[in-house]
């Protein structure tokens, strides 16, 4: 057992839990169809009411926010106009101030979303920037002229299709956008840019929040020169950005620089955390790196390693084993499931959910994701089971960032993972408080039976799995910070694996299989084990270690020592 797992201190956002709440729609507090700030003041209870002996919270201890900032809402917030006020359709600056304090009183830390690779067309800095080559802020966004017979700066593409390259008239130049053309890149180059970009964050930390979730944080920088990528061998996705290595414009060393500067910024205050979205096509060595040499750099950087997994143990085995051993010994990984930009695991696992049970799924998916060693980030709803709606009509659609991309192939509109909350059974699935108007995105149908309200009276919902799941975590030293260890080591349908401190010894298994149980091999003292949460053994008993897993079945079980 490492030491490291009982002597050092553990901060919040090592042995808590984070929620992302995608603010559209979570909660529709003035009733006008669209989620705010008011509704998330209202279901606060629901995620943390402070009681630990609560019958009805989840038992989260931060909450993500997915942007509030004034926004045209083209890529539904992730293209801000003003950073430091609230988007009238969320609310106010003092709905914020409340919210912020009314979670703090229940234990519960606010992480804004920083969305600072890019602006929106709209804000003024932009605005300005497009006026003239010679204008104060001319250098605030990356222009470039075309060489000679050529028709664009260079190859560089836009994550979302096509060119990442605009003209705009009245400059008469191109501007670069890894995103969508209203979502021109700052020029992080230049210092004035960089210390508008620390003023926003020094207003947020100074108002009280906890920390940050930065956007798309590893295409800060781009190269000086603007050399063409390297097109890869043979390549043919059928997103053209895939189709390039990209040296030039993404994880350049001044990223990491960047990021250091935000670090040092944050460590002036008291216990505030730094995630990094480590961008989305980067697998673990690229996010590992984001760490930083002398850990100085993100807290949890976000890898992508399960939303890229088939739903087999031995390929989620293989990416804990590697994130264990590159994760360096002062950094802390940082794992989830479903976020925004994704199809939820149980649309997008359907090799499994289109023959067996999904609540089965969710659950065994669920344990793996809360009892490994990382700090777990949910998104909202993943804890009722909810699936993709996939029946949203076209002309419904607000994924505009990648619906109106209109050059190349376009990746597919992310609205189906992003749809109303369902807390109960009443119209629109109780998604707005006060009239009942078109929520913004169609509920999915199945919100009459997959609600917070129903799934709050039934023992085996996936909703009451997570909330004891929660529990247990929350009391258990080894399942915040213990360390990790497979007892399998080729897993073809089980995974069991241990997290342990110096007093504490939990075991959990998990058998991915639906048809047969299956024999629990382990060498381990096999008597006297407290049955600390299981789908199969009554929980508080002490059991000897079972030969046999049932199907599905998930079983954690504790040891203790003085
Ligand atoms: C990130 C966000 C995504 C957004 C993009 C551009 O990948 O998660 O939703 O569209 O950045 O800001
Ligand atoms: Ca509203």
């Amino acid at each position: 057992m490492s030491e490291s797992a009982s002597s050092r201190t553990y901060r919040w956002w090592e042995t808590g839990v984070i929620y992302q709440i995608y603010p559209l729609t979570f909660a529709d507090g003035n009733g006008d169809g669209i989620g705010d700030l008011r509704g998330i003041i209202e279901r606060l209870d629901y995620l943390n009411d402070g009681d630990p002996k609560s019958s009805s919270a989840l038992g989260i201890n931060a909450i993500w926010l997915s942007p509030i900032n004034k926004s045209p809402m083209i890529d539904n917030g992730y293209d801000i106009v003003d950073y430091q006020d609230i988007c009238p359709t969320f609310g106010t600056l003092d709905d914020f101030d409340e919210l912020l304090a009314k979670a703090h009183d229940r234990g519960i830390k606010i992480v804004l979303d920083l969305v600072v690779n890019h602006t929106s067309n709209q804000h003024p800095w932009f605005v300005e920037s497009c006026t003239s080559q010679d204008h104060p802020k001319a250098d605030w966004y990356l222009w470039q002229t075309p060489f000679e017979g050529q028709d664009r700066p260079n190859n560089w593409q836009s994550y979302f299709g096509g060119t990442g390259w605009t003209y705009c008239k009245q400059r008469g130049q191109f501007y670069f956008h890894t995103f969508n053309q209203n979502q021109p890149d700052l020029n992080w180059q230049n210092p004035d840019v960089r210390a508008a970009v620390y003023e926003i964050v020094r207003f947020w930390l100074d108002r009280g929040v906890d920390g940050f979730r930065l956007d798309a944080s590893s295409v800060y920088s781009k190269d000086p020169y603007f050399r063409d990528n390297p097109l890869k061998y043979g390549a043919t996705d059928k997103n053209d950005y895939n189709n390039y290595h990209h040296l030039y414009d993404k994880n350049l060393p001044e990223n990491h620089q960047i990021i250091r500067e935000l670090r040092t910024l944050l460590e002036t205050y008291d216990d505030r955390v730094l995630i990094g979205e480590t961008f989305i096509d980067n697998r673990l060595y690229d996010s590992v790196i984001f760490h930083g040499v002398d850990n100085d750099e993100l807290h949890l950087p976000i890898a992508f390693e399960f939303p890229f997994s088939p739903w087999y143990p031995g390929y989620l085995q293989r990416e804990i084993e590697k994130k264990e051993k590159v994760t360096p010994a002062d950094g802390w990984p940082c794992y989830f499931l479903d976020n925004h930009d994704i199809p939820r695991h149980l649309s997008r696992w359907v090799e499994c959910s289109l023959c067996v049970d999904a609540n089965a799924i969710a659950k065994a998916a669920a344990t793996l994701l809360l009892t490994i060693r990382g700090t777990p980030l949910l998104y909202y709803g993943q804890e009722l089971g909810m699936v993709d709606n996939t029946d949203i009509p076209e002309d419904q659609l607000q994924d505009h960032a990648v619906v109106k991309s209109d050059t190349g192939e376009t990746p597919p509109p992310r609205d189906g993972a992003r749809t109303p909350m369902q807390w109960d059974d009443s119209a629109h699935a109780g998604f707005s408080f006060g009239k009942a108007v078109q929520p913004w995105l169609p509920v999915h149908a199945n919100y009459p039976d997959l609600n917070v309200q129903s799934e709050l009276t039934d023992p085996d919902s996936i909703l009451n799995f997570y909330r004891r799941l929660l529990r247990v975590r929350q009391h258990s030293p080894a399942l915040q910070y213990g360390c990790w260890r497979s007892l399998i080591h080729y897993p073809h349908e089980h995974m069991a694996y241990l997290r342990e401190t110096e007093t504490e010894t939990v075991l959990i298994a998990i058998n991915f299989a639906y048809e047969q149980p299956f024999t629990l091999d382990v060498s381990l003292d096999r008597e006297a084990w407290t049955v600390l949460l299981s789908t199969d053994h009554e929980v508080g008993k002490a059991i000897d270690l079972p030969d046999t897993l049932q199907a599905f079945e998930v079983t954690l079980l504790q040891k203790t020592r003085d």
